[in-house]
């Protein structure tokens, strides 16, 4: 695979996530580890639109379990009624907040963070995993970020429904 992202400079955000979007496709189908995968998503994330934090939490034993991530510490373990990811995860909805504070229940894992979007991974009904985005900016996130993050979790979940691959329980 190629060793480095093509990121042309000075694209709008919708522009950028459809210069991306089929790099991360060709990065993700040369490889079944699904650990893998989501580690080189997080970093394509991070290095095109320079979020504040960008990673992924895993439902593990019926609460989210913190998994390959971009930015700062942040906290390991998240309970289905607890912030914006468990909020996201139960509801098997994508949720945008536009303001973190005004959020109740928001998970302050950085106090820098203003905004935040969460994608949710649905498979048989279940939420198995979500993608998890904090901007430092307030009101950073719209609907072009639900469509194409959205998009994104559905080529995630074509790499897990792969027969060989290694699935995340
Ligand atoms: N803010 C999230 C917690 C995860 S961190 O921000 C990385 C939430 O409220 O669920």
């Amino acid at each position: 695979m190629a060793e480095d992202l093509r990121l042309t400079p000075g694209l709008a955000r919708e522009e950028r996530y459809k210069e991306i979007l089929p790099q991360i496709a060709a990065v993700i189908s040369d490889e079944t580890d699904t650990i893998a995968n989501l580690a080189n998503i997080a970093a394509i994330l991070k290095e095109a639109f320079g979020f504040f934090w960008v990673g992924f939490y895993r439902l593990k034993e019926g609460e989210l379990v913190l998994g390959p991530f971009q930015g700062p510490l942040a906290c390991t373990r998240i309970s289905l009624d607890r912030g914006v990811c468990g909020a996201a995860a139960s509801a098997k909805q994508t949720i945008i907040v536009p303001d973190v504070e005004k959020f109740p229940g928001h998970i302050a894992c950085s106090s820098a963070s203003r905004s935040e979007i969460v994608v949710p991974l649905v498979a048989e009904e279940q939420t198995i995993l979500v993608l998890d985005v904090d901007s430092d900016q307030y009101n950073d996130f719209s609907e072009t970020d639900q469509y194409y993050l959205g998009q994104l979790m559905e080529m995630v979940r074509s790499v897990y429904q792969l027969p060989e691959n290694q699935r995340v329980s």
